[in-house]
């Protein structure tokens, strides 16, 4: 990989549009981009809320467009030499059942059609590890379908597919919201099994789309991405109590109780809470990433430790 080692992101000319700048991933990738001195362009829907972007806002130029409107897509690309996706629909609050398609998978093909028109040079791709065509959920069928049409596009491309994205700002326990509710009880119930994943800071990830443009490593190509270390459910529940100061007991139930849960809670509050076809989805496999792999794919990008993640949270204290 001649070359690489020397590479410097920073020095990429042209203007970079990110959509879902809004985002936690989307805007980690803004402002890492800004702080490189690359010109930026950020689509936002005409709602988002935009305090994420706070600290460059005056050094970016905003786009209000959506995804599922080729025209405004159309009009987002114009210009720009690369384009990098960290959109998408919230597992734990995925919406009505139409939006998953016109979002995940309409929304890519129209941003492939005007990246043609417009000869973008290059798109980065966020996707998840739990993305396939056998998914039982609609999300991550929506994912793979997604990811194939960049793959069969014709532009060059990079595509990410992570495990769990870790946000700084937000504590530690409450991106697991098991552990989130139960804070001050003495025990976490939960009723998953010993699947792991490799939880991977928000900024590792943007540090990661940033780089797949340059890195002949990983140009062309469909590559997991995770963090340094693989975490069962039960080292979860040990990291947030030592993180609260207290340890919690961990308190075993029956998958099927907590299925029947999530498929009574989704008909209750449809849209607004996990579905049972996710549930199976992401608890019926590993999301685990080989730390030694990430370091020969991304060596510019240096990952950050679990418990290093967890020390920054508790050093903040605006909720990202
Ligand atoms: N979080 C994880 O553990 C994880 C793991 C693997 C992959 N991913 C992927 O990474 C993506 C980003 O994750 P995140 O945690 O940063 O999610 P997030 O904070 O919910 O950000 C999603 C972004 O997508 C934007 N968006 C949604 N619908 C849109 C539309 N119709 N048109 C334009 N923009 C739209 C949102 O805009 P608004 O601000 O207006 O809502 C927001 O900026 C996810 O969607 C998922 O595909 C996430």
């Amino acid at each position: 990989m001649r070359g690489y080692s020397s590479y410097d992101a920073g020095g990429v000319p042209g203007t970079c549009l990110v959509i879902g700048g809004s985002g936690r991933v989307g805007s980690r990738v803004v402002v890492q981009l800004v702080e490189r001195g690359r010109p930026v362009r950020a689509l936002v829907r005409p709602d988002s809320s935009i305090r994420r972007l706070a600290p460059v806002l005056s050094r970016i130029r905003l786009v209000a467009g959506d995804v599922r409107n080729p025209d405004s897509l159309a009009e987002a690309v114009r210009g720009v030499h690369q384009v990098i996706w960290a959109a998408g629909i919230s597992p734990v609050r995925p919406g009505k059942p139409e939006d998953i398609d016109q979002v995940e998978v309409e929304g890519v093909r129209h941003l492939i059609e005007a990246c043609k028109r417009e000869s973008v040079a290059y798109i980065t791709y966020l996707s998840c590890m739990y993305a396939s065509p056998e998914a039982r959920s609609a999300l991550f069928r929506a994912k793979w379908r997604a990811e194939e049409s960049i793959r069969r596009s014709g532009i060059s491309h990079t595509i990410l597919r992570s495990s769990v994205i870790i946000h700084p700002g937000r504590r530690f326990y409450c991106q697991i919201p098991a552990i989130h509710w139960w804070e001050k009880a003495p025990g976490i119930p939960h009723a998953l099994p010993s699947f792991r994943n490799s939880p991977i800071a928000s900024d590792d990830v943007a540090g990661c789309l940033i780089d797949a443009s340059l890195n002949p490593r990983v140009r062309g190509r469909t590559v997991d991405i995770g963090g340094p270390g693989a975490l069962s459910p039960s080292d979860w529940i040990r990291l947030a109590g030592e993180e609260r100061g207290k340890p919690f007991k961990e308190w075993a139930i029956p998958t099927s109780l907590a299925e029947a849960g999530l498929w009574l809670g989704s008909r209750l509050f449809p849209g607004r809470m996990l579905s049972r076809e996710i549930f199976r989805d992401m608890v019926g496999q590993d999301a685990v990433v080989d730390p030694e792999a990430m370091k020969e794919l991304f060596p510019h990008v240096s990952l950050t430790p679990v418990r290093e993640l967890i020390r920054r949270m508790k050093e903040k204290t605006a909720d990202l």
